[in-house]
């Protein structure tokens, strides 16, 4: 077990849920050995910057609107990233698509969270894209950045069911409650040392994990791994 601090960098575009969760119950968590260090947004307006300030965490904004290019934009976003001295780079509905510089410059370090069961529905309107299929269960997945989108290796994923009558809108809410649980679980098994990072075969507890990571779902509010024999079939 590691008993260092892991530094945390959040980048985001927008209302910050999922950093809330992640203050919650990893910046304020006795027991997790992390802390977010900072919070940085690429619009001036992201909720998620006032959620940080209220919580006396450093947050800055690197506005896209203000460079002439993709590039330009992304030297002054490493290099606000690079003052915090990151172990560990989380996107939290960071909605701007990364060139594969600056993917490369801190990977495996950059992880995303995407709300669909991936290798399913990368990109957006997963949740209409699920419905559509007919599907019968949705979820998160918690996975590291490679420059290919959403495509990087898979750590954890959590089901949730869809239900009868269920549009976009009430899907996406039960997945957003669960995604609450799964990344900040995820984190905290990286800052202690449980998880192993690496841009194409990460370890926990020392073996390598499966393509999808490991499945969960939500169990009376709590993240409950599903059984390896299910695992398995999928
Ligand atoms: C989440 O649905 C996440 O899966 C996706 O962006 C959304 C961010 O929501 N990557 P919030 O800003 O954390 O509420």
């Amino acid at each position: 077990m590691s008993t260092r601090t892991l530094r945390i960098a959040v980048l985001l575009s927008g209302r910050g849920s999922n950093l809330d969760a992640l203050i919650e119950r990893v910046h304020r968590a006795d027991d997790v050995p992390a802390e977010i260090v900072g919070v940085v947004a690429n619009r001036p307006g992201a909720g998620g910057l006032e959620r940080a300030r209220a919580a006396g965490i450093t947050a800055a904004c690197v506005d896209h609107r203000a460079f002439s290019g993709r590039e330009a934009f992304e030297t002054v976003l490493a290099t606000t990233l690079d003052a915090l001295e990151p172990d560990l780079l989380l996107l939290a509905g960071f909605m701007r698509i990364l060139t594969p510089g600056f993917v490369e410059r801190f990977s495996p370090r950059m992880l995303n969270i995407h709300p669909s069961l991936l290798p399913d529905f990368p990109g957006l309107d997963t949740h209409a894209r699920a419905l559509q299929r007919g599907d019968a269960e949705a979820g998160a997945s918690v996975h590291v950045v490679i420059p290919e989108l959403d495509s990087g290796p898979v750590l954890a994923r959590v089901r949730v069911p869809v239900e009868p009558g269920d549009g976009p809108q009430q899907l996406e809410a039960r997945v957003r409650s669960a995604e609450h649980l799964l990344y900040p679980a995820v984190t905290a098994w990286i800052a202690s040392g449980r998880i192993r990072l690496d841009a194409r075969t990460p370890h926990l507890d020392g073996r390598p994990l499966p393509p999808q990571g490991i499945d969960h779902r939500v169990e009376e509010g709590r993240l409950t791994p599903c059984s390896e024999e299910r695992q398995e079939r999928d």
